[in-house]
């Protein structure tokens, strides 16, 4: 063999070897880091002031809202928020269509067999309203035998259901509720009690108004599917470090108008 055809060989040889070795693997390119997958959260954006659709913007705002934003942040990523019914929450987060959930949602003993709950992030209780010129329905004992409006699959809906002969309309919405108030077509709502004061501050204050004492002392939770529990611990531990930066306070105050209990 002649030494250019040696020389030619080793050539050809080489030029196959690093092109099949190209074929297998994308170079690599040390500069860019994995995206980290955006962190996709369900809520039911019809709960002011916790979720609610921004008229002008038609941006979802409210104080969960500016909180799974600053917990994101927190974690480096990217928050991607869908609406869908409040009963349907839990079913998307077993389905794996979500990750999380930020809808006012009171942590139950029941949800916490199916969903992980952080830690409370809000301290909540239910309360009723009626018409503004109702005098007779003072407190939940005059419930009893009366109609009343609630949103499916919460536990306003779940404590009306006990008061003795009343007659329960489930709207799929807090403000389907409302309206059937404003009505007639019933004598009260039963729901969370932030969500009424905010209502009868911005639209409902001439024609209802709240009565009697809460009836019962809730906390929301921020739910994850049982499996996931390293997210759930990675949002307890954003959720502390906000507390302790005061970034949670900073939020409260501007949808609440007051600092947080403590
Ligand atoms: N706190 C109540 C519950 O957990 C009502 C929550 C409704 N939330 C909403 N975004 N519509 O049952």
């Amino acid at each position: 063999m002649s030494k250019k055809l040696i020389a030619f060989s080793i050539l050809a040889i080489f030029v196959m070897v690093v092109g099949l070795a190209g074929c297998g693997q994308q170079p690599a390119k040390p500069a860019e880091q994995p995206k980290p997958k955006a962190l996709k959260v369900g809520s039911d954006t019809a709960f002011a002031p916790f979720e609610f659709q921004d008229e002008k913007t038609k941006e979802y705002v409210g104080f969960d809202m500016d909180l799974i934003k600053a917990i994101g942040k927190q974690m480096g990523v990217e928050v991607e928020v869908q609406g869908m019914g409040f009963d349907g929450l839990i079913p998307a987060l077993e389905g794996g269509q979500i990750d999380a959930t930020i809808s006012a949602m009171t942590i139950t003993p029941e949800r916490a067999q199916k969903v992980n709950f952080s830690k409370p992030y809000y301290k909540s209780g239910l309360s009723m309203v009626v018409k503004a010129d109702n005098n007779t329905l003072k407190s939940f004992k005059d419930l009893e035998g009366k109609r009343i409006a609630v949103q499916i699959g919460t536990t306003g809906a779940d404590e009306a259901k006990k008061i003795k002969d009343a007659k329960i309309r489930e709207f799929n919405t807090a403000p389907e509720a409302f309206i059937e108030l404003k009505a007639g077509g019933v004598d009260a709502v039963v729901n969370d009690l932030p969500v009424n004061e905010y209502y009868i501050a911005q639209a409902g204050g001439k024609d209802a108004k709240i009565v009697g004492e809460p009836l019962t002392s809730e906390e929301y939770g921020i739910a994850t599917a049982k499996k996931n529990t390293e997210l759930a611990d990675k949002i307890n531990k954003a959720l502390d470090e906000l507390k302790k930066n005061g970034e949670y306070e900073k939020i409260y105050v501007k949808w609440f108008g007051k600092k947080p209990p403590q």
